[in-house]
């Protein structure tokens, strides 16, 4: 069989050409990276954690009506997903102070946000992924003023939907990233909410103990990735089958 057609490869992920026009497979990594690849590591299992989660969280955008890239996954660690144009944006949305707002204004992490604030940071690895204003997107022509209001509007759907599904599982979402694609239906375009929503990309707190339960596990060496997402893909019952041992051994008479 021919080898499959390789369209990209990222830091956590690779995406392949799609059995069908207009779709790829997105294949998710065991890779962690932090500080725009400055600190780098392999752990295990990683990756299908975060194709497993990824898409429970795609597909319960989709039942409520939040349009995503997201078709189906396919194995353990692909899925496959419609092609889109991403937007060269990571949008950002914040509950609670941490990581880097919590450095550049001095707030200390924890301090609830006085309502979700939306940031957007310009994807460039060489330049560190810088934080941009409105004002920086329109005129440079990332985006457009409506694709804008229709970004924002889209992250804090997400938000909703986040907060509440972590919120039944005794978890905080305290921030998270998506990224969000454009696809083309004839002359109309549409955006839809696109690569991965996992705990990669979202900080989660346990909310009696504050334990952390996303990268930062990683990116501040407090203890195992893995323990830390499987303890997510468990407490949403969403585990990898390979992992998953729900009923107990029965003694066969
Ligand atoms: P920050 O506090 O470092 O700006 O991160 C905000 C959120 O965005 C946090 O949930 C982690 C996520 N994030 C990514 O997914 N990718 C990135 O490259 C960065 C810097 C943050």
């Amino acid at each position: 069989m021919a080898r499959r057609k390789k369209i990209y490869e990222g830091k956590a992920k690779i995406l392949y050409e799609g059995p069908e026009p207009g779709t790829f497979v997105q294949y998710f990594k065991d890779d962690a990276t932090a500080f725009n690849a400055e600190k780098h590591d392999v752990i295990e299992g990683k990756g299908v954690l975060n194709n497993r989660l990824s898409e429970f969280f795609m597909v319960g955008l989709t039942a409520i009506g939040v349009p995503t890239h997201f078709i189906k996954r396919l194995n353990m660690r692909e899925q496959l997903i419609r092609q889109v144009e991403i937007i060269p944006l990571e949008v950002v949305v914040r509950n609670v102070a941490a990581g880097s707002i919590s450095k550049r204004l001095g707030i200390e992490e924890g301090t609830p946000m006085p309502r979700p604030i939306v940031e957007f940071y310009y994807k460039d690895d060489a330049l560190g992924d810088p934080l941009v204003s409105e004002e920086h997107i329109i005129a440079f022509g990332w985006a457009t003023q409506q694709d804008l209001d229709d970004m924002v509007a889209l992250a804090l759907r997400v938000n909703d939907f986040m907060s509440g599904v972590m919120l039944a599982v005794d978890i905080k979402l305290v921030d998270f990233k998506i990224e969000i694609g454009r696809i083309w239906e004839g002359d109309f375009m549409r955006l839809v909410v696109a690569d991965e929503i996992s705990p990669d990309s979202c900080r989660l707190w346990d909310m009696k103990t504050g334990q952390k339960l996303d990268k930062d596990v990683f990116r501040r060496d407090l203890g195992s990735l893995t323990d830390a997402y499987t303890e997510v893909a468990r407490r949403l019952g969403v585990l990898p089958t390979n992992v998953t041992h729900a009923t107990k051994p029965t003694l066969i008479n």
